[in-house]
């Protein structure tokens, strides 16, 4: 048993600008063809829940094999930690497999720096509660982006000590290949010599296996989905018909990518007042909502060589098809 000693420090957005920014978000995505909405804003409060629900899925299997890897090699991943270090978490969520990566592999009293980004305010404050009884850890919680997190946290005053990144759960694969790239180099520049990655990513596996992790049968995905206008109803004043609307998930092999979408069921009018949108939807329009591109272990490896990390070790779930790899800036 480890007793509370973390301190927990909160960077918060302000909430009118975040509402400004969705607003300018789902106005301008919504006018791309083809119609999308950015897959960060499925993250509000229930949206994590459902987040957390899809994890427990026995269909959805990245989070059980991540977990092992995690906890089987802890000690290889974290190493000596020493006072000074940093670990910067993007998009840890409920904050679990920070949790059993740092009990499995964090000696005692290290004054470790963690820094937690996430968009959703709900998943950072369980991340904080369930990481605050690990001795000696100074925790910073970033409400940001992951782009802006880790603006804010180059800017921290650094005392020597190597920053370790995780970036887990197959958020990579949210990006396309340009934007993975790009997002990569940014993270990179951010960084120094010596600083490491851990990139967790789904593989490719058999379309049926797939779409089962995206389209279970209990539907907690599509609520999952669908909570996207719910969202849009209760923070920009819309008043969208929920079952006007289905959940649809779909193996695009060619991009090499599982994409969700919600289909209009009937002709409608969409209008969200705070967004300024008024769009007319027939039956089977689409929105797009998210990509989910799957890769194969030397993929992963030759991404990040093209952004300036070199693969030190890669642990791959064989059955699962999941990949950890932890990567060092050169
Ligand atoms: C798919 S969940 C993964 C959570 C956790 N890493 C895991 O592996 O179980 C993605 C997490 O990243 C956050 N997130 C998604 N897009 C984000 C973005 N662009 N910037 C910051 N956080 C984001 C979400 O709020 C959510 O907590």
């Amino acid at each position: 048993m480890r007793t509370a000693h973390a301190r927990v420090s909160v960077r918060s957005t302000d909430p009118a600008a975040a509402t400004q920014e969705f607003a300018d978000d789902v106005r301008y995505y919504l006018s791309q063809t083809p119609r999308q909405l950015p897959s960060r804003y499925f993250y509000d409060a229930l949206g994590s829940a459902l987040f957390d629900a899809i994890c427990q899925l026995p269909w959805y299997r990245v989070t059980r094999a991540e977990l092992a890897l995690l906890a089987k090699h802890a000690p290889a991943i974290l190493g000596k930690s020493t006072a000074g270090d940093r670990l910067v978490e993007l998009g840890p969520g409920n904050g679990e497999k920070l949790a059993t990566l740092l009990a499995a592999g964090l000696p005692a009293k290290t004054g470790v720096e963690l820094h937690l980004v996430d968009v959703s305010g709900a998943a950072l404050a369980t991340a904080a509660r369930g990481l605050s009884g690990f001795e000696s850890l100074r925790i910073v919680a970033h409400e940001a982006t992951y782009e802006s997190g880790l603006r804010q946290v180059s800017k921290e005053a650094r005392v020597g000590g190597r920053t370790l990144v995780l970036f887990l759960g197959s958020n990579i694969g949210n990006f396309d290949p340009d934007a993975a790239i790009s997002f990569l180099r940014g993270m990179r520049a951010t960084l120094r010599a010596g600083d490491r990655l851990l990139l967790g990513a789904d593989l490719r596996k058999p379309e049926e296996t797939l779409l089962l992790a995206y389209d279970d049968p209990l539907g907690v995905t599509a609520a999952f989905n669908l909570n996207l206008l719910l969202r849009l109803n209760r923070e920009l004043d819309a008043s969208i018909d929920l079952n006007g609307f289905r959940h649809e998930a779909l193996w695009n092999k060619k991009e090499s990518r599982v994409e969700m979408h919600l289909v209009s069921t009937k002709a409608q009018r969409i209008l969200i007042p705070r967004a300024s949108v008024d769009l007319t939807l027939r039956e089977g329009d689409r929105i797009w909502t998210e990509s989910s591109y799957k890769y194969e272990p030397m993929e992963v490896t030759r991404l990040l060589a093209r952004c300036g990390f070199s693969a030190r070790s890669q642990w791959v779930d064989t059955d699962a098809r999941f990949a950890l790899t932890i990567a060092e800036v050169e």
